[in-house]
Parts: C-alpha cells; sequence; structure tokens
C-alpha cells in the first residue's frame, strides 16, 4: 500500500515533491520524516473505534520520532461532549495507552481541508464520509484504515474490544511502515 496525498517520492532522481511545501527538496530520510502528516480517522460513535485508532497512532507516531497530527471524529451526533466508551479506555488502558483525554466530535465539512487523509472503520463511515465530499480532491483523502478490511464495531459486543485494538493497532503499523 503506497501514500503519496501530499507527497510525491521521485525516488530515481532522488528528490521528493512535497505539495504542502511546494517545492522539490533534496531525498533524505530526516525531511520525508519531518513532512508533518495531517490524519483524521472516522468510525460511527467516535466513542469506540477512532478514539482507540487515534490513540494507537498518536502512541505509534511518537514511537517513531514522527510529528503527525492525529485526531478523531464521529459521523453520529449520540455522543457529542462525551469521553471514551469505558471499554475502549480500559483497553487502551492495558496496552499503556491512555485515551481518557478525548473528548466525542461529529465530523465536518472542513475536515477535508484540515487533514491530509481520512481513515474510516467501516463500508458505512466510508459511505457517509463520501456522501460530504465536495469533489474528487475531498473522495480521494477517504480510506478504510485496514485497506481491503473493515474494523467491525464493538459496541454492541464487548468481546470485541481486545481483538479491535489488535487489529487496528496492526493497521496502523503498517500505514506508518507504507508513509516512512
Ligand atoms: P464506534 O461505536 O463507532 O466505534 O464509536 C459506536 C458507538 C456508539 C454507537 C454505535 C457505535 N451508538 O449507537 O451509540
Amino acid at each position: 500500500m503506497i501514500f503519496c496525498w501530499n507527497v510525491v517520492r521521485l525516488k530515481c532522481c532522488k528528490v521528493i515533491y512535497s505539495a504542502s511545501i511546494g517545492t522539490f527538496q533534496p531525498y533524505n530520510f530526516t525531511t520525508f520524516q519531518q513532512l508533518q502528516m495531517k490524519i483524521l480517522i472516522v468510525c460511527l460513535g467516535n466513542i469506540c473505534r477512532s478514539p482507540l485508532a487515534e490513540g494507537i497512532m498518536q502512541h505509534l507516531a511518537k514511537e517513531n520520532g514522527l510529528n503527525w497530527q492525529i485526531d478523531s471524529a464521529g459521523t453520529g451526533n449520540w455522543h457529542v461532549g462525551e469521553g471514551p466508551d469505558s471499554r475502549s479506555t480500559r483497553t487502551a488502558r492495558n496496552h499503556c495507552i491512555d485515551i481518557s483525554g478525548h473528548v466525542c466530535r461529529l465530523f465536518r465539512i472542513s475536515d477535508f481541508d484540515e487533514f491530509n487523509v481520512i481513515f474510516v472503520m467501516d463500508k458505512n463511515n466510508l459511505k457517509d464520509i463520501l456522501a460530504m465530499a465536495r469533489h474528487e480532491e475531498d473522495a480521494k483523502k477517504v480510506k478504510l484504515l485496514l485497506g481491503d478490511k473493515i474494523v467491525p464495531d464493538p459496541y454492541y459486543t464487548n468481546e470485541l474490544f481486545e481483538p479491535v485494538f489488535k487489529m487496528i493497532e496492526q493497521g496502523c503499523r503498517e500505514i506508518i511502515k507504507s508513509l516512512t
């Protein structure tokens, strides 16, 4: 899986083109690492999966020395202003990740401008976010976090929280590998 939203890597001539900077620069790993990715992660309620994914991605980005901006949002408004689901907080804590400070928010159209890429958990999220895309440029930013697989909704199934954590963690590792 190769991601090239704001960076086109032209390895053959050892330069990179950054749309955000608007110039060609000599390719080296440090330059590439320093280009800031802005990633939004979206699920339905923004209390179970996407806060977990936000915490995991932040944790792994930090571990890899990446200065990335990561946020999460939901397509449904039932829990706006609330903290994460306690089962997600507990699962994350079991893996030494603290997501307790998360505050649920709704996806907004301006997120298409704010973020380079928008990762969604399942096909319903994908449909809902694509329905809000204003043009092709918006739509191109929206991807399933697991590439061609979905992260199932654990809201009604306590036993799903740990497997969901593992799936998201694996997906985030692959995203980081493909971007760095
Ligand atoms: P999430 O899970 O999309 O992973 O945050 C859900 C949270 C709440 C609801 C559904 C799914 N709900 O219907 O309130």
